[in-house]
């Protein structure tokens, strides 16, 4: 079994995450959580809020995941995201066709349908399964497609990412933000992509949960105003130029920007940001870095984008984090598609004075002559240039398609000094994008722990306090009734203050310890009969499987500092007997 295999055994086992269903035979490309994996989830999730809703001030909104087929034609989804297909003549059987070439063309993706083709009939490329021939390539779209409605007048799609829904709900947002920037909005939420063969089980998922950010800023100045605080951070880089090179640098994020490597502050932020984000709910440091797009491999709507990667057993690098400037391309092309005004004022630092020309038309003379055309024949008066004014003879407007002629004496004009204060801009877009469910595999495998103890293979999760599913688990010694009613109320205590908990009688001390060991419960509490007598309970460590005794009514007070800050016991005070 590889590391792959013995992470999703256990996850299947112990209650993480099943293959969808399975009592009908199951899905390639859907998973359930199971109890522990719904809680670890909801952990990951709690810290991505911590770090982008709470402290970057973001703003959490939640839209619908079905989306009108507008949305998708502005975002350029209906037209664009899709994936070439080939499809064996024999037997049927549908390939990704740029999958089947990978071993010859490093970037598939850069190349058209007529050349993945080509490159089929250059190499003698047939159907892996039975060598038949493969037909010429074409595209299909990612999205799941359905109706709003009985009939098929309004098409509707399960949405593939969740920023559609920040940037259509733009105008309100800049509002609630009180019409400044830079904001941001996030959503947490499932998206859908119908991937054509997904063979990577909980890597590439048909339904998926996406944390993104869409963080709206001026597009005149992407310095970051905490810059500072991310700047000595070193991270591994694996830029354009280190692509090609082959070689991934190691540097500080104030290094990168300096040198140009990230293009700008902003982008290097959010970067920082997931970096510090990924390694809080347990990714390892060593198999972490940041991964530059190509040119030819960029989304649509991509200007730049540094994927977060890890690296996995048998996967090899993954995709958990993509952070993009999508620059104004979304809000521009929802502003062409609807007519809204997508814009934000933003202020000069000092207003600009500047000479305007302004031209007056002689209502009282043009009303009379004109009569109803008056109106129109004084709008187009007021768009003509200095030159047109500056003439002789009268003056032609074009007017409904038909030219007219009006006296020079019937206009003035006069240049004027105004004050400009500012301009309406369109934002650009900075995008954060977290894939969750790949993420909370990967802090699964790069916990997971198998080491001889006494001769015996212990499998342990080495999840970080507070990101397990269980914080503590109780167990009473023996299943006997002067054991098992002070562990329930030690379990009821320690649920009131918040805990996620487990309690567990069933078979020997140390097969319970290792049955939490497996699901990463950072502190086992035994209750046994020095409780009854002498008022204490055994706390046990999972990652040193030391153990202490302490006083009941001490309990509270220890895990709540053994949960906040550490996994030892010397670090949170607690006096462990030689
Ligand atoms: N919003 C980025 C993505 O869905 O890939």
């Amino acid at each position: 079994m590889d590391r792959y295999e013995q992470v999703t055994e256990l996850a299947r086992r112990r209650g993480f995450m099943w293959p969808a269903f399975e009592l009908y035979g199951g899905a390639a490309g859907f998973y359930d959580y199971g109890p522990l994996g719904a809680q670890l989830k909801r952990r990951i999730e709690d810290a991505w809020r911590g770090f982008f809703v709470i402290r970057e001030g973001f703003a959490e909104i939640e839209a619908p995941t079905i989306g009108i087929e507008d949305i998708f034609k502005a975002s350029g989804h209906l037209s664009g995201f899709s994936d070439p297909l080939t499809e064996c003549k024999e037997c049927k059987e549908i390939y990704r066709a740029d999958h089947l070439i990978k071993h010859i063309i490093e970037v598939p993706d850069a190349l058209s349908d007529e050349e993945i083709y080509q490159v089929f009939q250059d190499n003698d490329i047939f159907c892996p399964e039975c060598g038949g021939d493969l037909s010429t390539v074409y595209e299909f779209n990612l999205m799941f497609k359905t109706a709003i409605g009985p009939g098929n007048k309004h098409a509707g799609y399960l949405r593939p990412e969740t920023a559609q829904g920040m940037f259509i709900n733009y105008p309100r947002l800049l509002r609630y933000f009180r019409g400044a920037l830079p904001f941001g909005a996030v959503q947490i939420g499932k998206s859908y992509r119908n991937e054509i063969s997904p063979r990577q089980g909980v890597i590439r998922l048909r339904e998926f949960t996406q944390a993104e950010a869409e963080v709206f800023i001026d597009p005149r100045d992407k310095t970051h105003p905490r810059f500072d605080e991310v700047k000595d951070i070193v991270m591994r880089l694996y830029s354009q130029a280190g692509q090609e090179r082959g070689e991934v640098e190691e540097m500080t994020v104030g290094e990168a920007v300096e040198k140009g490597i990230i293009a700008h502050q902003t982008l290097a932020y959010y970067v920082a940001r997931t970096y510090q984000f990924l390694q809080a709910v347990g990714v390892a440091r060593d198999r972490l870095r940041f991964r530059q797009h190509k040119a030819d491999e960029m989304a649509h709507y991509a200007a730049d984008c540094w994927d977060a990667e890890v690296l996995l057993d048998r996967l090899g690098w993954i995709e958990l984090v993509g952070v993009a400037d999508r620059t104004d391309y979304d809000l521009k092309s929802h502003m062409a598609l609807s007519q809204a005004r997508l814009t934000v004022f933003v202020n000069y630092d000092q207003p600009v004075r500047r000479e305007k020309l302004v031209i007056k038309p002689d209502m009282k003379s043009l009303g009379p002559r004109f009569k109803g055309q008056a109106k129109a024949i004084a709008e187009a008066l007021k768009s003509l240039d200095m030159k047109e004014l500056k003439g002789e003879g009268p003056i032609a407007v074009q007017v409904d398609g038909e030219t007219v002629e009006v006296e020079r004496e019937l206009v003035s004009f006069e240049m004027v000094e105004e004050e400009i204060r500012g301009e309406e801009l369109v934002p650009h877009v900075i995008e954060p994008s977290f894939g969750i469910d790949r993420i909370l595999y990967t802090v699964l495998e790069h916990s997971y722990y198998e080491e001889m103890v006494e001769e015996e293979p212990r499998i342990v999760l080495r999840l970080l306090p507070r990101m397990t599913p269980v914080d503590v688990a109780v167990l009473p010694l023996m299943d006997r009734p002067e054991l098992t009613a002070p562990a329930r109320e030690i379990l009821e205590a320690l649920r009131s203050a918040g805990y996620l908990t487990d309690y567990d009688t069933s078979g020997s001390i140390g097969r319970r310890y290792r049955r939490n060991d497996e699901i990463g419960t950072p502190y086992c509490v035994t209750v046994d009969y020095e409780t009854i007598e002498q008022g204490t309970v055994t706390i046990r460590d999972r990652d040193s499987m030391r153990q202490v005794k302490v006083k009941k009514e001490d309990l509270l007070g220890t895990v709540s500092g053994l949960l906040c800050c550490t996994q030892r016991f010397e670090d949170a005070g607690v006096a462990v007997s030689p």
